[in-house]
C-alpha cells in the first residue's frame, strides 16, 4: 500500500479550535476498542444522502469512529479518493460547509469542481436544476448540493445519477451537519455510542429555536431521537406553541425519550447537559432570526459543564464572551467537520478498503 501518513498534514491536533473546549479523538476510539463498523460504513456505498432518517445510530456510530480514526491521525491512507472528482454545488451561501467538504476531498487526494455561487451557472439564465443535474453526471462522481427550495433535491434527481449529499434544502433538512453535530456529542461523552448509556451519564438536551424552520435544528432533533438510551430528556424552547414541523410529528411521538415544549429558557437552563441553538429560520426566500429573548452569554444560568452546540454562523445569540468559556463546544464541533466529511465520502465512493485499521473486509 503506498502510505500517506496524516502525521504529514498541516492539520496537527494544535490546529483544532482555538478557543473553548477541545475535543479528544482517542477517547471516542478507546471507548470503542478501536472497532470501527465497517459493515455499518458499507451500507452507505453508493447512496445518495438526503435525510437523516436514512441513518440510524449504528451508522452515526460509525460515522464518528471513522472519523475519530481519521482525526487521530494515526492512520494510513492510500489516497482513498484518487480518480474520483467532487462537484460541490452551492446556490446558497455557506462558510463551513462547502469549504469543509472541500478540504475533506483534497485532503483524501480527490479533485473538487467547486461552484460558489450558483448564480454563476445558467440558472441565470433560466436553466433548470434538472437539467444541471442532467450535466453533472458528465462532471464528477458525487454531487454535494445547497440550495434555498426545500424541493431542490427532487429537481436534480430528475437526472442526476450519481449520488446526492444535502448540504442543506431550505427550510428542509443538513443531514451531514447533524452527523458533525453527533461526532462532537460522541467525542464529549463517548458513553453516549451505548444503546444502555449509564444513566448518570444520558444528557438533558435543550433546543433553542425552531425545529420545523431550521433545517440543522431538525436534523439534529432527527438523530437525536436515534439515541433514546443516551438521551434521557429533550426541551425545545422556542416563541412558538408548536415549533415541532411536519416532518419530526411521528418520530417524535413514536419515540420513548421525554419531550417537552416551553418558552421560557430560563426555566430550564440550570437543568440542561447540552444546549443547541441556532439562529436563523427559513421561511421560503427569507429568513427570520432568533426572539431576543434567548440570546446566551458568560452570565446565563448554564448548569456546571454544560455545552453548548451552534451549528454556525451565529449572530448575536450566543455571545462572544462564552468563547473562552467550558460551555464553548461549538468551536470543536465545527472543527470535526473535516474528518465526519471525510468519513462520509469513503464510505460512499466505497474506498473504505484504502483505509487502514479498519477491519473487515
Ligand atoms: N453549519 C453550516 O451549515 O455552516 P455554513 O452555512 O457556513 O455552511
Amino acid at each position: 500500500m503506498n502510505t500517506s501518513n496524516h502525521d504529514a498534514s498541516p492539520l496537527t491536533s494544535a490546529a483544532t479550535n482555538s478557543k473553548g473546549r477541545r475535543l479528544c479523538p482517542i477517547a471516542l476510539l478507546d471507548y470503542c476498542d478501536g472497532q470501527i463498523d465497517r459493515e455499518a460504513l458499507q451500507t452507505l456505498a453508493g447512496q445518495s444522502i438526503l435525510h437523516p432518517r436514512q441513518f440510524n445510530r449504528r451508522t452515526v456510530v460509525a460515522i464518528a469512529q471513522l472519523a475519530a480514526l481519521l482525526e487521530s491521525r494515526n492512520v494510513e491512507m492510500d489516497k482513498p479518493l484518487d480518480g474520483k472528482i467532487a462537484i460541490t454545488a452551492f446556490f446558497e451561501a455557506s462558510t463551513r460547509t462547502r469549504l469543509s467538504f472541500e478540504s475533506a476531498v483534497l485532503r483524501l487526494d480527490g479533485k473538487v469542481l467547486s461552484v460558489p455561487d450558483g448564480q454563476v451557472t445558467g440558472i441565470a439564465k433560466g436553466e433548470s436544476l434538472a437539467d444541471i443535474g442532467e450535466m453533472f453526471n458528465t462532471y464528477g462522481d458525487v454531487v454535494i448540493m445547497r440550495h434555498p427550495d426545500t424541493n431542490c433535491l427532487d429537481e436534480i434527481g430528475k437526472n442526476l445519477q450519481r449520488p446526492l449529499i444535502n448540504a442543506g434544502n431550505g427550510s428542509g433538512h443538513h443531514p451531514t451537519q447533524a452527523l458533525i453535530d453527533w461526532y462532537a456529542l460522541l467525542k464529549w461523552r463517548p458513553e453516549l455510542c451505548r444503546a444502555d448509556c449509564p444513566p448518570e451519564k444520558r444528557v438533558h438536551l435543550g433546543i433553542i429555536g425552531t425545529p420545523g424552520s431550521m433545517r440543522a435544528v431538525k436534523s439534529f432533533v432527527r438523530l437525536a431521537l436515534m439515541f433514546s438510551g443516551a438521551v434521557k430528556k429533550i426541551t425545545l424552547i422556542s416563541e412558538l406553541a408548536d415549533p415541532v414541523g411536519l416532518d419530526l410529528t411521528e418520530p417524535i411521538e413514536e419515540s420513548p425519550i421525554e419531550i417537552e415544549i416551553i418558552n421560557d429558557v430560563q426555566e430550564v437552563l440550570p437543568e440542561l447537559d447540552v444546549v443547541y441553538v441556532n439562529s436563523i429560520a427559513f421561511l421560503g426566500d427569507s429568513y427570520r432570526k432568533l426572539d431576543a429573548r434567548y440570546k446566551l452569554d458568560a452570565s446565563s444560568d448554564l448548569k456546571s459543564g454544560a455545552v453548548i452546540l451552534h451549528p454556525l454562523a451565529r449572530n448575536d445569540e450566543v455571545s462572544e464572551n462564552l468563547d473562552e468559556t467550558e460551555h464553548n463546544l461549538y468551536f470543536a464541533q465545527a472543527a470535526g467537520a473535516v474528518f465526519v466529511r471525510q468519513s462520509l465520502l469513503t464510505s460512499v465512493l466505497d474506498r473504505l478498503d484504502r483505509i487502514s485499521g479498519l477491519g473487515g473486509s
